[in-house]
């Protein structure tokens, strides 16, 4: 079976689109995300219009602010300080990565952590490794939707996530854990990396490397989740970190590269800006 994020996805943001249809009545205006991109490297220019375009799709307001990749680092602290005390912006989203001459952590530590859409801020990180209430990071939020939606059960099974990264790898193990899964967090430096990867019944990989996935590192009847967002060398198409032809078969449930992961991405996006703007109501 493969799963499509992108008809899941369809699917939450026509449910999203009629509640906020009701906001402008109820709360006299819809809520507001504003999306800071720096530079102007060409995926972050893409994922930065998909998350525009569906903004409008759902009838959320999206400003998107480009600034130059040499902005200093105290520029964007007060473009954010401005944000934070604006009473109409709702969640803000600075694209990632940013520039080397800009301290990544203390730009999104200096976000309004009640307008946190992307769940990076320091505290919502707190929160999410105590179980406290918080806003969950997109990519691992939208694989839990995925794997719910298509019927897997999580809890007792072996789960290997690969890649440790703050935006994936570490708060999607998060999540499995508290699903009740057994989880590995494997990555560069694990030895027999494959020997761990054919553990798996649940195996989620974002390290950000071309088909690097093959068919004799996955156990037949694997859950597969594929978080790469890659350029194949060979054919320039876009495809993930699993090499999808040949792990498909072997899979039973399986996420395509594109359409899979990616517009669940911007679906909890989408959700984490409705929560931002109710909390901010209560
Ligand atoms: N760059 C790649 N993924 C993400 C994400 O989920 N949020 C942000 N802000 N930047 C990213």
């Amino acid at each position: 079976m493969i799963i499509s994020g992108k008809e899941l996805s369809a699917k939450l943001k026509a449910d999203m689109a009629a509640e906020v249809a009701a906001f402008p009545a109820k709360y006299g205006r819809v809520p507001h995300l504003v999306v800071i991109l720096v530079g102007d490297d060409p995926a972050s220019v893409s994922y930065v219009t998909g998350k525009a375009k569906a903004s409008a799709e759902v009838g959320i307001r999206n400003t998107t602010i480009r600034q130059p990749a040499d902005i200093s680092e105290a520029e964007l602290l007060a473009l954010i300080a401005e944000l934070n005390a604006d009473p109409e912006v709702d969640g803000i989203l600075v694209q990632l990565p940013l520039p080397g001459h800009i301290d990544q952590a203390r730009v999104i530590a200096a976000i309004d952590r009640g307008k946190d859409v992307d769940g990076f801020h320091p505290l919502n990180v707190a929160a999410l490794w105590q179980k406290q209430p918080c806003t969950l990071p997109c990519t691992p939020k939208g694989i839990i939707a995925m794997l719910k939606a298509a019927g897997v059960e999580i809890a007792g099974r072996e789960a290997v996530v690969v890649g440790r990264s703050n935006i994936v790898g570490l708060p999607v193990a998060k999540l499995l854990l508290d699903e009740n899964a057994t989880v590995t967090v494997a990555h560069s430096r694990t030895r027999d990396l494959a020997e761990v990867t054919r553990r798996a019944e649940i195996l989620v990989v974002a390290i950000g490397k071309p088909k690097f996935i093959t068919a004799d590192m996955v156990a037949e009847g694997a859950v597969v989740v594929d978080v790469g967002v890659n350029r194949d060398p060979a054919t320039g198409k876009l495809c993930g970190d699993v090499d999808f032809a040949a792990v498909e078969p072997k899979a039973s449930v399986i996420t395509p590269v594109p359409g899979g992961v990616g517009p669940m991405t911007i679906c909890c996006l989408l959700e984490n800006t409705i929560e931002c703007f109710l909390r901010r109501r209560e």
